[in-house]
C-alpha cells in the first residue's frame, strides 16, 4: 500500500472546505446528505467544522465493481433519507468516479423537493467522468488509480485508515 494523501493533508483540506462551505448556508436551512458507506469519515470531519445550523441525512448507494472495473448497476436505498423538501442540500461523497452515483442522487433529491442541491466530494478521479454532474467542492484531484482508506474500501476493508492509499 502506498500513501497518496496523508492524514494531515486531508484534515487541512477539510478545514479549507469548511471555510468555503459555511458562508453559503448562513441563512438557509441546510441538510447534509452523506452517501453510505464511503462518506462517513468525510461527513463526520466536515460537519464538526461547520458552525451553521444543519441536519444530517444518509442515503445508501452501491454499484458492484472490482478493483479497477467500470461501475456496475447502481442500487439506491433512500430509506434513511430525511425529508429534504424546501431544504438546501449539500450532498457528500468520498469519490467522484464515473459520476453515475451522484448524478442519480442529485436527481432524486430534486424529485424529493430540495430547494437546492450542491455536491462536495473529497476526491475526484481525473479522466473518468461519464455522467453529467456539477461538483461544487472538491478536496483533491487524483489520478485514475484505485484508492482505499478514509471511508473507501476494497472488499469492505481498509475504510478505517485515516489516510488515502493506493493498493499495490
Ligand atoms: P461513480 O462511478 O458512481 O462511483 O462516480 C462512485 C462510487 O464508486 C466507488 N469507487 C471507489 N471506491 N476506491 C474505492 O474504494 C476507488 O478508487 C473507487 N472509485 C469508485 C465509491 O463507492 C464511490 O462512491
Amino acid at each position: 500500500m502506498r500513501v497518496l494523501i496523508t492524514t494531515e493533508q486531508i484534515q487541512e483540506r477539510i478545514d479549507e472546505l469548511a471555510r468555503q462551505i459555511a458562508p453559503e448556508y448562513r441563512d438557509r436551512p441546510l441538510t447534509i446528505v452523506g452517501v453510505l458507506t464511503g462518506s462517513v469519515m468525510f461527513l463526520a470531519d466536515l460537519v464538526r467544522r461547520l458552525d451553521v445550523p444543519l441536519r444530517i441525512g444518509l442515503i445508501q448507494a452501491s454499484s458492484y465493481r472490482g478493483k479497477n472495473t467500470t461501475a456496475g448497476e447502481l442500487y439506491l436505498g433512500p430509506g434513511l433519507l430525511a425529508d429534504v423538501r424546501g431544504r438546501h442540500v449539500l450532498l457528500l461523497d468520498d469519490i467522484l468516479d464515473t459520476g453515475q452515483t451522484l448524478s442519480r442522487i442529485v436527481q432524486l433529491l430534486h424529485d424529493r423537493g430540495a430547494a437546492s442541491v450542491k455536491v462536495a466530494v473529497l476526491l475526484r478521479k481525473q479522466g473518468r467522468q461519464m455522467h453529467a454532474v456539477t461538483v461544487d467542492f472538491v478536496g483533491f484531484e487524483i489520478p485514475d488509480e484505485f484508492v482505499v482508506g478514509y471511508g473507501l474500501d476494497y472488499n469492505d476493508e481498509h475504510r478505517q485508515l485515516p489516510y488515502i492509499a493506493t493498493l499495490g
